[in-house]
């Protein structure tokens, strides 16, 4: 490839690899298992990457490992319902075109690890979204380092990627201990410790300790908030992820966790106070937390509207469940594909947003210039209904 004998596009972005390698003292190249693309949404890449990306479809780019997408900045079936604008459509639909030509999966979601790209114990990757970066590396114990939108796409076409960072034993091993001394009840109790962990160590590995019992909805949780407020990639909790009985805590700094640290990482997030809109789903909602809400939303009317971003493969999982009908009778919606940070809400009139998630708190206002109210889903429905 780098010699040019599949041709120019893979010849520069085998050359983009082996650069990025150099950089990082990478020995070799090793073979991937998958790729998650991120850099999807018109919002975030504007036309450099949309004609980027076409030049490259139609220069014959094709990926040749499986290859999943990150969210685009809209539903991609029922936008014009949910009055995402006529010109911001138009742009999503061909960036998402430029990728399908190019035989990449039309997952649509943060989330590729629910709806089909599930990598396995110590597979290699190469992916690029933050949040499952985290989750693959630390639920899963798969290794990937978190690409950028070109280099996993590089990936993607050339099925390689350089062998240094998270790829190496030595550097999965802990930086830090993190002792836990407060009961986390709920998600958003979960995304305001990820939150606080990333604002305080900024990067390297922390080892979590006093963790009692943590779902898989509730790792992802804190891991996107993690990612989210500092560079964390990996972290490992005491008797739950599966690398963490392998590593060595022996002698590292402590960082302790109370009540007070939560309460101060719900008071920095929380920046609004009348929501004109709540959306849950971030990381994309699993289809137990959809049920789980579904059934919360029961007999209850909203008067706000809440959206709850999903992949679209759970959707139809949850339509085929009744779930989505339950939670439209209430006056909620379910909105595939997208998410509140990559989605232009701040141009369909919203102002003040309610979530639960702490990544999505700490991005919502840079990104998406609104106020934010961040809660747990019980203390959102009360506010909204
Ligand atoms: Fe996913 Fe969007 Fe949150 S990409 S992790 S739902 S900010």
């Amino acid at each position: 490839m780098l010699a040019g004998e599949y041709g120019e596009v893979l010849e520069r972005n085998f050359r983009l690899l082996v650069r990025l390698g150099d950089i990082y003292g990478a020995d070799r190249m090793i073979p991937v298992g998958s790729v998650q693309v991120a850099g999807v949404s018109y919002k975030s890449i504007g036309d450099p990457g949309l004609e980027f990306l076409e030049d490259l479809a139609d220069k014959g780019a094709r990926v040749r490992v499986p290859t999943t997408l990150n969210p685009p900045g809209m539903d991609l079936e029922d936008w014009k319902q949910l009055g995402f604008p006529e010109d911001f459509a138009e742009k999503q639909l061909r960036i998402i075109a430029a990728f399908r030509k190019m035989g990449v999966m039309m997952t649509a979601t943060c989330t590729p690890y629910l709806v089909g790209n599930l990598p396995r114990f110590r597979e290699h990757l190469a992916w690029s979204e933050s949040s499952a970066v985290s989750f693959a590396n630390s639920v899963i114990g798969a290794r990937t380092n978190r690409e950028g939108g070109p280099s996993a796409l590089a990936s993607a076409l050339c099925g390689v990627t350089p062998n240094y960072g998270l790829h190496l034993n030595e550097n999965r091993q802990p930086t830090i201990v993190v002792d836990v001394k407060v009961e986390l009840r709920h998600e958003a109790d979960f995304g305001a410790l990820g939150y606080h962990v990333g604002k305080t160590i900024e990067k390297g590995v922390p080892y979590f300790k006093g963790i009692k019992h943590a779902d898989v909805d509730q790792l992802k949780a804190l891991g996107a908030a993690m990612a989210a407020s500092g560079a964390i990639a990996l972290y490992h909790v005491e008797g739950i992820t599966p690398e963490a009985d392998l590593v060595n805590v022996e002698g590292l700094e402590k960082l302790e966790v109370d009540e007070g640290e939560l309460r101060g990482a719900y008071e920095k997030l929380n920046t609004g106070e009348e929501p004109d809109i709540a959306i849950l789903g971030c990381p994309h909602a699993s289809l137990r937390e959809i049920a789980k809400l579904a059934e919360k939303l029961e007999g209850k009317r909203l008067r706000k509207p809440l959206w709850i971003c999903t992949a679209r493969a759970t959707k139809r999982a949850a339509e085929g469940m009744g779930l989505v009908d339950a939670i439209e009778r209430a006056g909620g919606k379910v909105v595939a594909d997208t998410c509140a940070v990559v989605a232009p809400i701040e141009r369909m009139g919203f102002k003040c947003t309610a979530v639960n998630s702490g990544k999505a708190a700490s991005y919502l206002p840079g990104f998406c210039k609104q106020a934010v109210v961040f809660r747990s889903i019980d203390e959102i429905l009360g506010m909204m209904a």
